[in-house]
């Protein structure tokens, strides 16, 4: 039987504004077409995992507006456990405006707002139920402590754990994270962490094993329209990219590690469920808009039809 997955991360309200180009600083532009989803780096994940029949709780904080509403209902929607979503009074949801040009690549401002209200003690007041769940799930759209709090939680519960150290946080101690199952950093996570060059292979499968050798069991490296690597101490496979025509990338690398959570957590097999989740997230650039572009089990099915 398939374990149980959390997420105990962010959740975002994605203001997503498709454009010919990016603006000039000082500039008006006008763009052709506008869109609102649902997003956030933690539950995009979950909700990847959720689409794709997985079992999944989430742990995180919204605001008392609309919304941290919609939010919630979004998730429940998607069969997501809601428990331990709070509600912080005073409080604006978490929001992302977003930028897509017309190669499908973007950029992503993040506001917090409730995000920044997930703490240590909510992972406590989560801790029965999270005991229950065979993998956990981690982004770093939360406070810092929060992520060391539930890595130290899992370890010492034998729950294995996948963390994402998306955006790029330059305050993430290496050793504090040394115990997480999983990290999954795309490049320039990668050289934040290490303190290292990634511009060859060679140097990226050397920053990825300087981590190794300070206690992380293995890095899987996102490496966007290259594929992935998955880098333990003894061992690199290169997963292939899947190639699509790109119409909107953004959320794609949760969309990966949703899906590898799910297959992961399936049958246990690291470099199968790697290779299912390079095909989840090429068929997720293939429509705009983060969650609404991830597939259920069945479309997931007929993609893979056409592109395994
Ligand atoms: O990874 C994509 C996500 O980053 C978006 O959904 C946005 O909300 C930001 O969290």
């Amino acid at each position: 039987m398939s374990k149980k997955i959390a997420v105990v991360g962010s959740n975002m309200v994605d203001l997503v504004t498709y454009m010919d180009r990016m603006p000039f600083l000082g500039e008006t532009l006008e763009a052709p077409l506008f869109e609102m989803g649902c997003g956030g780096k933690g539950a995009n994940q979950a909700f990847a995992a959720a689409r794709l029949g997985a079992d999944v709780m989430m742990v995180t904080k919204v605001g008392d507006d609309i919304f941290g509403d919609n939010t919630i209902f979004n998730l429940q929607k998607a069969g997501i456990d809601t428990k331990h979503v709070g509600v912080i009074k005073g409080k604006s949801s978490g929001v992302a405006p977003i930028f897509v040009d017309k190669s499908g690549e973007n950029s992503i401002l993040i506001v917090k707002g409730a995000n920044a209200d997930l703490l240590p003690q909510d992972v406590d007041d989560a801790a029965e139920d999270l005991k229950q769940c065979g993998l956990i799930l981690m982004q770093m759209e939360v406070p810092v402590e929060t992520v060391y709090h539930t890595i130290a939680f899992a370890a010492a519960n034998g729950i294995e754990t996948i963390l994402n150290p998306a955006p790029a946080a330059a305050d993430l101690d290496p050793e504090r994270i040394r115990q997480v199952s999983f990290l999954v950093p795309n490049e320039t996570e990668l050289a934040l962490l290490s303190g290292m060059p990634v511009s060859t292979d060679d140097e990226t499968t050397a920053a990825a094993r300087s981590l190794i050798a300070k206690g992380i069991r293995t890095v899987i490296v996102t490496l966007g329209g290259r594929g992935a690597r998955l880098i333990t101490a003894d061992n690199v496979v290169s997963i292939a990219p899947v190639t699509v025509t790109p119409k909107d990338t953004t959320g794609a690398g949760d969309a990966f590690i949703g899906s590898f959570a799910r297959f992961y957590a399936e049958h246990g097999n690291v470099a199968e469920a790697l290779k299912s989740a390079s095909l989840y997230a090429a068929d997720s650039i293939t429509k705009t808009g983060t969650q609404k572009s991830y597939a259920s089990l069945e479309e997931f099915a007929e993609f893979c039809k056409n592109h395994s």
